[in-house]
């Protein structure tokens, strides 16, 4: 093949892919909604394939429990499948009761977001953390305003709080006809073709039944109530009036976020969704990486093959005892056993066996393109953020980092296991799983360790006992908030309770007991910067 017939496939390839994350607050309908677009992609043949969810408490995500199906590749990280030809990557970002770093660095390697709020609840603590981690990125989100079924707020409202709460325009791409018991269907919003759907016997299991009709005949459709005909009418004709307008290019840059209203459970408004997500959403394009002194833009297309880590996970498979690392290819065709370079560690390798791992075992990947994510077995050869290209000299931008709300002592409980403790940390902090901080100007004989969830500390007790042969003992701190400090630490007004850490980076940290501590010191020092990210 010639290299202009390579790089027209990879285009080809590109335009034919959306890579997203589905992101909401525990509840709001992000499991049901991943379902809902395997049932419209034709992956499932009935939604609900989904076993024991409630019971779930692992930290694998609910996809690992889901019945495989020919056609749906799902790594731990990601799952791929087609809708209406184009190729779906959907980024796994636990966002449950698993909530963790990994959440916000799987987030890097999506190109856009659905972000799913439960509309008798709007926005929620978790939304508001994920959206902030899509907002350092510039990665577009779609609001999918779910569970208009129940007894729902009003839409405006719930418009007015995204607004409001996230600091982003939202402007209405289609709208909802009644709520709760009398929800109907959705109206878009530019060409005013109502959607009426119909609740099947099946409970959602299949796509709901749908009648077009034109806005201004709604009020003559049976079943249709009168009042929530005339409220339609009226709220379009705000609408119309005052509401924001949506642009392509303003919601590619993070100005405005289409909102969609539905039901996940009733299949209402799902597939104006997804249709929406296919036209709107961006495919694979050009990343920053850092090249010598300066930053440039890699052409997915252009640029031969690069790729990042963004995920480990170790023990996938407990026969090997493995690790996987999950990256995302940037630029560029993945073909088999090809040689790249790894910039961090300067040597070439050869990505022989990439894989997805199927339920039932792995499946090697021999083509793949920028979009797609690939697990390939680490020898202990990759960290997370780590840059491999076929041209080498540049690294892509480091993960994020977000402000720890956890932190602990951790110590053997036999004491003389201290090696096999240090040895561990270094291991698991190198793949992320936890921070490691140090205590500034002092020194104590506990590392302290820090997470954005409870399961990072889980996890690696388990993996320290399990891989290393140590049991530990976790003291908590009482500490529940942080952030970077800038500026000289000699005239930051601390508040007596905060302390000082540095992180594995050598920055320099504020430990607080609360947000509203942490909030006064902004105040207090107005010129230091404490910031929730690096
Ligand atoms: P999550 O992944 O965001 O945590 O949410 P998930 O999809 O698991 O949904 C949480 C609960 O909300 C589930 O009920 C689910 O059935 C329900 N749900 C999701 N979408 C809708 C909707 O559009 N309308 C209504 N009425 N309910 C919805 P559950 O009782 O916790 O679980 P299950 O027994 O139904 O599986």
């Amino acid at each position: 093949m010639s290299d202009a017939a390579i790089r027209a496939e990879i285009k080809s390839a590109c335009e034919n892919r959306r890579t997203f994350a589905i992101i909401s607050h525990p509840d709001a309908g992000k499991t049901t909604l991943t379902e809902k677009l395997l049932l419209y992609s034709g992956m499932l043949r009935t939604a609900g394939m989904v076993g024991g969810r409630k019971n779930s408490k692992t930290a694998a995500s609910d996809w690992m429990s889901m019945e495989q199906e020919r056609g749906i590749s799902i790594t731990a990280s990601a799952m791929q499948f087609t809708y209406k030809d184009t190729v779906i990557n959907v980024i796994d970002t636990p966002g449950h009761q698993d909530f963790c770093e990994d959440t916000y660095r799987s987030l890097t390697a999506a190109d856009s977001v659905i972000m799913v709020l439960d509309a008798a609840k709007g926005v929620e603590a978790q939304t508001i953390k994920l959206f902030d981690a899509c907002k350092i990125r510039g990665i577009p989100v779609i609001t999918f305003i779910n569970k208009m079924d129940l007894p729902a707020r009003d839409p405006l409202e719930l418009m007015a709080e995204v607004e409001e709460v996230l600091g982003i325009h939202a402007a209405a791409y289609n709208w909802p006809i009644g709520n709760g018991q009398g929800f109907k269907g959705v109206v878009n919003c530019d060409n005013k073709i109502c959607e009426l759907y119909e609740r099947t016997a099946a409970g959602g299991q299949q796509k709901a039944a749908v009648t077009h009709v034109p806005l201004d005949q709604l009020k003559e459709q049976d079943g249709v109530d009168q009042a929530f005909a005339d409220q339609v009418l009226d709220e379009m004709e705000l609408l119309a009036e005052a509401g924001n307008p949506f642009t392509l290019d303003a919601y590619r840059k993070f100005e405005v976020t289409p909102v969609f209203f539905g039901s996940g459970m009733n299949n209402f408004g799902v597939e104006p969704l997804f249709d929406a997500l296919i036209e709107l959403a961006p495919s694979p394009h050009a990343r920053v990486a850092d090249e010598g002194e300066g930053e440039i833009e890699l052409d997915p297309v252009e640029e031969p093959f690069s790729a990042y880590v963004f995920k480990m996970q170790a023990n996938m498979n407990p026969k090997h005892r493995d690790c996987v690392a999950f990256m995302r290819i940037n630029s560029g065709r993945y073909e088999k056993d090809l040689q790249v370079k790894h910039q961090r560690l300067g040597k070439k390798i050869r990505l022989s066996r990439p894989h997805n791992l199927m339920i039932n075992g792995r499946e090697t990947v021999d083509l793949a393109y920028p979009g797609d994510i690939i697990g390939v077995i680490n020898n202990g050869n990759f960290a997370i953020g780590d840059t491999i290209s076929c041209r080498g000299e540049y690294t892509y931008k480091p993960l994020p980092q977000f402000q720890p709300e956890l932190f602990a002592r951790i110590r053997p409980k036999d004491l003389g296991k201290r090696k096999s403790i240090d040895k561990g940390l270094v291991q698991l902090v190198s793949e992320g799983a936890v921070q490691l901080l140090r205590e500034y100007g002092q020194h104590a004989a506990d590392p302290f360790i820090a997470a954005v969830g409870q399961l990072q500390f889980e996890v690696m007790q388990h993996r320290l006992l399990d891989e290393y042969g140590v049991d530990t003992e976790l003291t908590m701190m009482p500490y529940s908030s942080s952030a970077w400090l800038e500026g000289d630490p000699d005239t930051f007004k601390k508040p007596f309770n905060a302390v000082y850490v540095l992180d594995n980076r050598e920055r320099l940290m504020v430990l607080f007991r609360d947000d509203w501590e942490k909030q006064h010191a902004r105040r207090e020092n107005p010129d230091h910067q404490l910031l929730d990210h690096a």
